[in-house]
């Protein structure tokens, strides 16, 4: 029963589009008894607890950006993945609802970029949240409603913005970096080994219940050296690690809301996709219960502030059936600089697949970045 999904594949096959394609399945729907849950511990064998320094943030840091203190996060590795670092959910009780209001309100606004840009004028996505918040507020009636911009709203960039056509990000493109972001970013990574981290770029994936994200190596930074920190808000999903090849079968793990993720090392340039969401298990520490319970954990000089009612309100809808992640790079090591000429991309295999969601407003954009999606060639 363990080795479901790998029992799946043979050798020299293409193992990972095996097991996205398994973990994607919905009729029948998949065994899930393989997929790792860091929420209940060391709970396969391959999970092992990792290492921190505990030393590098103070608690009083930790909590201006909603964490716990260091000590008490916990921190696993995963044997076979130097370098990769999974924190299950170290954020302080109250802190998650402000992080999902600023992924859902604040990053979306002018001059961040989003992929409604794509296809509406400035004009048309110059009020996202405020455009979205009466539909989302609505309560259920009978008639099928239209969609907001809120729940059309697939990806965000930050800082310097990811081209998805060229796969690069330049030097002329770019606006500053939220600075509430990159203090968590800073904190997160210091505890896990990399002081001195600048979060120079972001990219946020709003998944709906039925999206997907392809299989692809994150490698357009400049930097490798630097690690790439992921954060997960809203509902659960099935994280598929591989490894440098295509043959090599993922791990499958589940990254519930608040969980943190590192690839860094011989762990920073692995396949990784996204093969499905899931409700957040019941009984899990909720998200939806901590509502606006923040103002007695909050310090001077906090990043994290209180959201409204109304604010909350909108993003708890959002979330019950949504899943947000927003993972940070660094794009360019120290004094380095872009090249004249653009030619570090994030690595697709000729042929191969590098989807990104799988709902129809994505489409013409996937096909415009010359991706043959698992997305597509499942549907
Ligand atoms: C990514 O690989 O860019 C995002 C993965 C995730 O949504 O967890």
């Amino acid at each position: 029963m363990a080795k479901m999904a790998a029992s799946l594949v043979e050798s020299g096959e293409d193992a990972f589009r095996k097991i996205f394609k398994f973990y994607r399945r919905r009729n029948p729907p998949p065994d899930f008894s393989d997929v790792i849950d860091f929420s209940k511990g060391a709970a396969s064998d391959k999970v092992v607890p990792a290492k921190l320094d505990p030393a590098a943030v103070s608690d009083a840091e930790a909590a201006r950006a909603g964490l716990q203190p260091v000590r008490d996060w916990r921190a696993f590795s995963l044997q076979g993945y130097p370098g990769f670092i999974f924190i299950s959910n170290p954020f302080l009780l109250g802190s998650q609802p402000f992080w999902v209001r600023q992924c859902l309100k604040t990053y979306p606004q002018k001059p961040n970029v989003c992929n409604l840009d794509m296809h509406m004028s400035p004009s048309e996505t110059e009020d996202i949240w405020g455009k979205s918040i009466h539909g989302l507020s609505c309560p259920l009636s009978g008639k099928r409603q239209p969609k907001t911009l809120l729940e059309k709203l697939r990806w965000v960039t930050l800082g310097y913005h990811y081209n998805w056509d060229t796969k690069t990000y330049s030097a002329n493109h770019y606006t500053p970096f939220p600075a509430d972001l990159h203090q968590l970013s800073v904190q997160i990574t210091a505890a896990c080994g990399f002081p001195g981290f600048n979060a120079e770029a972001g990219i946020l994936n709003y998944y709906r219940s039925d999206s997907s994200l392809g299989i692809h190596v994150d490698e357009s930074e400049l930097d490798h050296s630097r690690p790439l920190l992921s954060l997960s808000f809203g509902q659960s999903a099935i994280f598929l690690l591989g490894g440098t090849h295509r043959q090599d079968p993922p791990t499958a793990l589940y990254m519930h809301s608040g969980d943190v993720m590192l690839m860094s090392g011989q762990s920073r340039l692995l396949y990784h996709a996204v093969p499905r969401i899931v409700p957040a298990p019941q009984g899990h520490t909720s998200l939806e219960m901590e509502g606006c319970s923040l103002a007695s954990s909050l310090q001077d000089n906090s990043v994290v502030e209180q959201i409204s009612e109304q604010d909350w309100a909108v993003c708890s809808k959002y979330i019950q059936s949504s899943r947000v992640n927003v993972t940070v790079r660094q794009v360019l090591g120290p004094g380095q600089s872009f090249p004249e000429t653009a030619s570090y991309h994030q690595r697709t295999d000729a042929g191969q697949t590098d989807g990104y969601h799988d709902r129809p407003a994505d489409r013409k954009m996937k096909r415009s970045r010359s991706c043959d999606s698992v997305d597509n060639d499942e549907t």
